[in-house]
């Protein structure tokens, strides 16, 4: 470390953060799944089990009874899959084993399944390969624009472009939406507010790859967010 310069050192330190990251999320997503989401299984069977004996049973309550767990059990079914739902999307591709192309076309994919959204994904060839703290940070800003722009665009289509310029790797997530004003995320008097978590998110990981990161939109003339990546950095 002593042959490091300063912005060497901050990099790593940037990179390690990336990769706890991900790491993290994993852990918790691992932890929800074998913690609530089993316990919600099995208050699931219960309720299924007590609503097949009440069926058997002749006591002339029985209907009100049902009816309250059948209750129940749909309240447990919707949380289920919506906490599914919420897993799947967050579960990694095997960020290692492929390239990037394949992993941001998979999540275009992916996300179009699930919204019923139309993604034109546009690309110009060649694509460089890139680093793997590169490849999480761009997977998962695309996973949060996109998902941006479903439920905050208010239009059925959006547009992702990446393309190289010069030494950087970019890439484009626009859409023709309601738009916004966006608030300063960067200088002093950048957003801490709370509720824009999504947009100081994406600002943070393209900062730990070296990148630069541009959100523009206006009201009535739809959103874009610009990332540019040093793609041979490491
Ligand atoms: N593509 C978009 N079109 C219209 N408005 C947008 C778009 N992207 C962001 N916004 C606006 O910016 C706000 C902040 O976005 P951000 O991603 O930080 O938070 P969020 O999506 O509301 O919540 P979170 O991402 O934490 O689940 C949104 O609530 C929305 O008002
Ligand atoms: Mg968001």
């Amino acid at each position: 470390m002593e042959n490091l310069d300063h912005r060497d050192q901050e990099k790593i330190a940037g990179r390690r953060i990336l990769a706890v990251t991900e790491e993290e999320l994993q852990r918790i997503i691992l932890d929800i799944h074998d913690g609530p989401v089993q316990d919600l299984f099995a208050a699931l069977s219960q309720v299924n089990l007590l609503q097949q004996q009440i069926a058997h049973s002749h006591d002339p309550e029985c209907d009100a009874r049902s009816s309250r767990l059948a209750g129940i059990a749909a309240l447990l079914e919707e949380s289920l899959n919506e906490i599914r739902t919420f897993l799947g999307a967050f579960r990694p591709p095997e960020f290692a084993k492929r390239d990037l192309l394949s992993v941001l076309r998979g999540l275009i994919i992916q996300n179009e399944s699930m919204t019923g959204n139309t993604v034109e994904f546009q690309v110009t060839e060649p694509v460089p390969q890139v680093s793997l703290p590169v490849k999480i940070a761009l997977y998962r800003i695309l996973q949060e624009a996109l998902s941006n722009g479903y439920r905050h665009a208010g239009v059925k289509e959006q547009r992702v472009r990446v393309w190289t310029e010069g030494a950087d790797l970019c890439l484009e997530v626009s859409d023709r939406g309601v738009g916004f004003n966006p608030p300063p995320l960067v200088g002093p008097t950048a957003t801490e507010r709370v509720e824009h978590i999504g947009l100081r998110g994406m600002r943070d990981r393209v900062a730990l790859v070296s990148g630069t990161f541009d959100l523009w939109s206006q009201p009535g003339e739809g959103t874009r967010i610009t990332v540019k990546v040093p793609y041979h950095d490491g």
